[in-house]
């Protein structure tokens, strides 16, 4: 379970972060860069700082897609969606692994132990299908071994 950083904790970490200035970019990449994702709390603190609104700050970070407003699952599955992968079964993939967690694409298992994002292609295809673990590709996948593969996933956490 993640918990949230204190207001006081945040507001010492864009302290250096000045209003007209171009930061609210660098303030948000700083708190993500120290807690995985983009706290609530940030986005006030942020807005403070930098003579701004929340809503102005919280536009700009669902705005870039490389902003996190959740934290991250301790192990977060992507699943490829690019062709080669597509042809070769990676739907029924997906259906196997979004049955076996009981979860959709950006959500997380109880306690953020495990998480299913959609991921693209990255060139690795003689692989595919395939999803990542952590970034660590695990290919040539049928329904029956993305099954295996998550509860292996699962067991890890137990
Ligand atoms: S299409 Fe999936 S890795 Fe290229």
């Amino acid at each position: 379970m993640t918990v949230e950083p204190g207001v006081e904790e945040l507001r010492e970490l864009v302290a250096e972060f000045q209003p007209n200035r171009g930061h609210v970019m660098p303030a948000l990449h700083k708190v993500q860069e120290k807690y995985g994702f983009i706290p609530r709390p940030a986005f006030e603190v942020i807005a403070r700082q930098l003579n701004s609104t929340p809503a102005l700050i919280f536009g700009a970070a669902t705005f870039y897609s490389d902003y996190r407003l959740h934290a991250p699952p301790e192990t977060e599955i992507a699943w490829c969606c690019g062709p080669a992968c597509r042809v070769l079964g990676g739907q029924r993939v997906l259906d196997a692994i979004q049955d076996e967690l009981g979860i959709g694409f950006d959500e997380h298992t109880e306690g953020d132990r495990l998480g299913l994002h959609v991921g693209q292609c990255n060139g690795t295809c003689h692989e595919a299908p395939q999803v990542w673990v952590n970034g660590k590709v695990r290919g040539n996948l049928t329904p029956e071994s993305a099954r295996e593969l998550v509860r292996e996933l699962k067991a890890a956490g137990e």
